[in-house]
């Protein structure tokens, strides 16, 4: 692997992509310095160049160099959270090209909890700008056998880290204000920031403050239906125990969230004409994933 992570390192100083392994899902990762490497994130993934990304650092110290300011409530958050699942959008001091970030004057960093990616960033010297692995659009991947062909095609490296343990992006706190704003939802819940930070948590309710974060977003390729029971005959994922073309989903947020996507995968592969799923239950626990269903169900 060290071998790997070096050559992989050259490939980022050279300006290429990198496929890397993240706590989360797989990124799509390129020097975040270098406005030419993260243009061809943009045209790998097909999304439009306004989505802003999320910059990769290895240290406290590095996401503070690309920052104006990070309020104390912040660093609350960033001392138990990171590096993990947390995503802080803060004022940029330009050191990041603003394409980066879609032309916004703000930059969104986290420091991911994951070895590989960590050992890449340090070899590389460089943060990196990675978004999810995925199409635009499309089902995030959690394993490298489940990357896009046209990704693969695009990139030097992949960093094989074996299957991701949260399974679903981080989530994305607007940090530019007085008070915590999730921009997206995550396994690090409304409930933990307000606990961390003693601060009230807003969830902003529209798409203008977080660019990129579509009604339709991690998608199956067939239709998406969500339903209180599945149907015998129907593919699907069930609380219950499954049938054929169907596959039980852990009782828990966390353990559902880690098997998401590659279970819409598996399914996906067996070229259904719809899926079903059962809604989890309608409680602040499981937000995140009940979010992630509602996009890759919206047509
Ligand atoms: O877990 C993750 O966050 C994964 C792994 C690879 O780290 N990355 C990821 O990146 O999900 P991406 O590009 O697929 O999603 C970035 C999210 C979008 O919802 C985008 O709108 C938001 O972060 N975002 C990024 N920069 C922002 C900014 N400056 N202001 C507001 N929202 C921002
Ligand atoms: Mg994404």
């Amino acid at each position: 692997m060290e071998q790997q992570i070096q050559a992989a390192a050259d490939a980022i100083r050279s300006g290429n992509l990198v496929v890397i392994p993240t706590e989360t899902v797989y990124g799509l990762a390129a020097d975040a310095t270098n406005e030419t490497a993260v243009a061809k994130i943009f045209a790998a993934k097909g999304r439009p160049s306004t989505n802003p990304l999320i910059v990769h650092v290895g240290s406290f110290a590095q996401a503070s160099a690309l920052v104006r300011e990070i309020p104390d409530w912040a660093r609350d958050l960033v001392s138990r959270f990171w590096p993990g699942p947390l995503t802080l959008v803060l004022k940029s001091t330009g050191v990041i090209p603003y394409s980066v970030a879609g032309g916004l004057n703000t930059i969104a960093v986290r420091i991911p909890a994951h070895p590989v990616a960590l050992r890449l960033i340090a070899a590389a010297d460089r943060p990196l700008a990675a978004p999810s692995a995925n199409r635009f659009t499309k089902l995030s991947p959690t394993q490298v056998e489940h990357l896009d062909p046209t990704i693969l095609s695009s990139v030097a490296a992949v960093l094989d880290g074996g299957p991701c343990e949260v399974g679903i992006e981080s989530t994305v706190v607007d940090a530019t204000g007085d008070t915590p704003v999730i921009l997206r939802s995550g396994v690090i819940s409304a409930t933990d920031i307000s606990e961390t930070t003693g601060l009230r948590v807003t969830t902003a309710q529209n798409s203008v403050k977080s660019p990129g974060h579509h009604p339709r977003h991690y998608a199956p390729r067939a239709e998406l239906r969500i339903v209180e029971k599945i149907t015998d005959s129907a593919a699907g994922l069930t609380f219950g125990p499954p049938g054929l073309g169907q596959v039980q989903m852990p009782p828990s947020p966390l353990g559902y969230a880690t098997r998401l996507y590659a279970a819409l995968h598996e399914l996906d592969e067996l070229n259904p004409e719809y899926i079903e799923v059962e809604a989890p239950p309608d409680t602040s626990v499981w937000e995140a994933v009940r979010d992630r269903l509602q996009r890759a169900a919206h047509r």
